[in-house]
């Protein structure tokens, strides 16, 4: 921190709130305190206030329909087709304005696409899906880097009424196979390559593997190129079932397909995440409920207007890219800056370049991101011109300190900072403030959005007074239109993992039924929600979320490896990072050699993304008498706690082995 530092640090402790500028104030999309009061008096309807920001094809006639709990329906009877609230409906007014602005790996390289380009384009890769034979419903697994081809591939599959399921490119073949089995996906789209540090990553190898690991058969795989043509290191033989875009976008150049009306209820994609076991979850989101809550949430939130430059510098392939880079800023009309690459290259000053050039409004990042500027230092800041008027933190919880200095060195001490709490499976932001309407308090997520009804329980599950100040389990109380449907295929599994816990699951009475979030929250006294990070099996590696039980299946495929467990680190600049305790089989010698076998297999299931920290070889690990392997206590080996009871255990011996082993005392 510069010499100013300490100043705001002390106002941070004699004041914990900070004021929004009054130059925000003044032109904030909502600055109408009543509109909580409204959402909860009026609950559920006054959530058609979000849904008229769409254009529908036919007018709901009901607006939740909570006779069937945890089964709500929103907007009940309603029609429309997302594509065409995200861009046709835009073209009278500004069909000229950019939808997209994206750069590539090398600045140089610089697109801008507007809503017409943008319409032209939907079009015709529609009219590339119908003619490959997907159909209403069908769903179409994606696997792209951010890239223009990602957002016009998922309108195009929502103007045909086909749910898209994008799994993030980071993730590894086996990742990509598990979710095209998962979703029966006939249909892939991938993309011939992208670049990571300035160097050429060969994408299309990730899916030949997939294809060879996947159960399913896939008939066809749409293969994007990154350049005008296929690259020279990537090649398809005859018996492959690719296809290249880039020709059949030429067999239909100038098609116009119809965008199909979708029912409220039916799905516009899914979207895998990490629970509690070893598979990964199909969250399924809703048409109208979603797209109705992101796009309000966008503009009150995010105070998105038409006007504005919007960088969300988060990656399409996960939920926030979803909902606050394609969804919600599209359907709202504005201009969103996308890039390829890594914020270092080809320098730790490209971001802020960026937001000099396009002169960027609003921007949108993690703790993590933040993390790592601060350690870079402000002197890669300083030297651009721009200026934020808001400033968005997502996925994990930010220290005052990061805030502080996201404040100072970005924010300029007069952007508004909203620190948005939401999930892949809430579709939309569920705890943040209104920014206009609330002080901003360093490290807290703040007030519940209108109409949301978030409580903290117990683990007997009674619920703690409200604003009791007191740690428990964040739950949300009352449906709201962004929560996803089901978990694909699955209902079981959505009771199971999201209602149990919190519900009476034999009432049909929706007031019965309580979504359990999997994380720990405070309730503060000034009505702010404090986020405390997940009480479940799921870590949160640099706002990556990551199940430990998928880790150790994955370090569990190696043949060595008799036990594992995963344990989640605390990491100054990551938040958490996975440590991985492992017994060899017997007569196996612990090696340099085992422990990459170890790390290329966690890349190979899961991705690079998902790397161990450090492998820690262990003799035995802690088990209960019953033979539980304790986590709890490899975790507060790996934080250096203190041990606590282990009464319980087996041996009580071998976790202090470790300890020494790991801390040498
Ligand atoms: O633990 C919470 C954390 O991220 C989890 C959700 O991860 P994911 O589904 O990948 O979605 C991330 C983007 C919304 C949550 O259960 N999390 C998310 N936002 C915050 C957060 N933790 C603290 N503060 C936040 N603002």
């Amino acid at each position: 921190m510069s010499d100013e530092g300490p100043e705001l640090e002390a106002q941070l402790t004699e004041q914990d709130y900070f004021r929004p500028p009054t130059d925000f104030v003044g032109q904030a999309n909502v600055t109408d305190p009543d509109i909580y009061e409204r959402f909860d008096e009026n609950y559920p309807e006054a959530f058609e206030e979000y849904a008229e920001l769409l254009d529908w094809d036919e007018r709901w006639d009901q607006v939740l329909d909570d006779s069937n709990p945890p089964f709500y329906e929103w907007f009940v009877g309603g029609e429309l087709n997302a594509s065409y609230n995200c861009i046709d409906r835009h073209l009278d007014e500004r069909k000229n304005q950019a939808a997209f602005i994206w750069e590539g790996t090398d600045a140089d390289e610089r697109e801008t696409i507007t809503y017409q380009d943008l319409y032209n384009r939907v079009n015709e890769m529609a009219a590339v899906l119908r003619g490959v034979g997907v159909e209403e419903d069908d769903v179409v697994t994606c696997h792209l880097p951010m890239l223009p081809a990602l957002p016009v591939t998922m309108l195009s599959c929502a103007r045909i009424g086909a749910p898209h399921s994008e799994v993030f490119a980071g993730f590894s073949a086996q990742a990509l196979a598990d979710r095209i089995d998962d979703a029966d996906s006939d249909v892939v789209v991938t993309v011939d390559g992208y670049y990571r540090r300035g160097e050429f990553l060969n994408h299309k190898e990730k899916c030949d593997e997939a294809l060879e690991q996947a159960e399913s058969d896939v008939d066809t795989v749409l293969l994007w190129s990154r350049h005008d043509e296929l690259h020279e290191d990537v090649e398809i033989s005859d018996d492959d079932p690719y296809v290249l875009v880039d020709d059949l976008l030429h067999e239909h150049e100038r098609e116009r397909v119809e965008p199909v009306s979708r029912d409220a209820e039916d799905p516009l994609f899914l979207m895998y995440t990490s629970g509690t076991t070893g598979q990964p979850k199909g969250c399924q989101h809703r048409t109208g409920g979603y797209l109705s809550y992101v796009t309000a949430t966008s503009k009150y939130v995010l105070d998105i207007k038409p006007e504005d430059t919007y960088w969300c510098a988060a990656d399409i392939g996960w939920i926030t890219g979803h909902s606050y880079i394609v969804y919600g800023p599209l359907s709202l009309g504005t201009t969103s800056v996308m890039y390829e690459d890594t914020p270092d290259h080809p320098h730790k000053g490209r971001i802020w370049e960026m937001a000099e050039r396009y002169d960027v409004d609003i921007f949108h990042t993690s703790p993590t991101a933040v993390r790592m500027f601060m350690k870079w230092g402000e002197e890669y800041v300083e030297d651009y011109d721009f200026d934020f008027r808001h400033m968005t933190t997502v996925g994990e919880p930010i220290q005052p300190e990061a805030w502080l200095w996201y404040y100072k060195y970005i924010g300029d001490e007069d952007a508004v900072i909203v620190d948005t709490w939401w999930q892949t499976e809430t579709g939309g932001h569920l705890i943040t403030n209104l920014p206009a309407l609330a002080d901003m308090k360093p490290g807290s997520a703040g007030k519940p959005c209108p109409g949301v009804q978030p409580a903290i329980y117990g683990d007997d599950g009674e619920p703690l007074e409200a604003a009791s100040g007191k740690a428990g389990n964040l739950v949300i109380e009352k449906p709201w239109p962004g929560m996803l449907q089901t978990v694909y295929g699955n209902d079981e599994r959505f009771i199971d993992e999201y209602w149990r816990d919190f519900s009476d699951t034999d009432s049909d009475d929706a007031e019965d039924w309580v979504y359990k979030a999997g994380d720990g929250a405070v309730h503060g006294q000034d009505g702010y929600f404090r986020i405390l990070g997940r009480l479940d099996d799921v870590m949160n590696v640099a706002g990556h979320r990551l199940g430990t039980m998928e880790l150790e299946s994955a370090v569990s495929e190696v043949q060595d490896v008799a036990e594992a467990a995963v344990a989640a680190r605390e990491d100054a600049e990551k938040g958490e990072v996975p440590d991985v305790y492992v017994v060899l089989r017997e007569g196996i010698e612990a090696s340099d050699e085992v422990r990459d076998r170890i790390i290329t297999s966690v890349e190979d299931e899961i991705g690079k993304f998902a790397r161990p920290a450090n492998i820690i070889f262990c003799d035995d690990l802690p088990k209960t008498r019953s033979g539980k392997i304790m986590r709890r206590l490899l975790e507060n080996i790996s934080n250096d706690e203190d041990l606590g009871d282990t009464t319980t255990l087996r041996d009580p011996s071998v976790a202090e082995q470790i300890r020494e082993q790991v801390h040498g005392d």
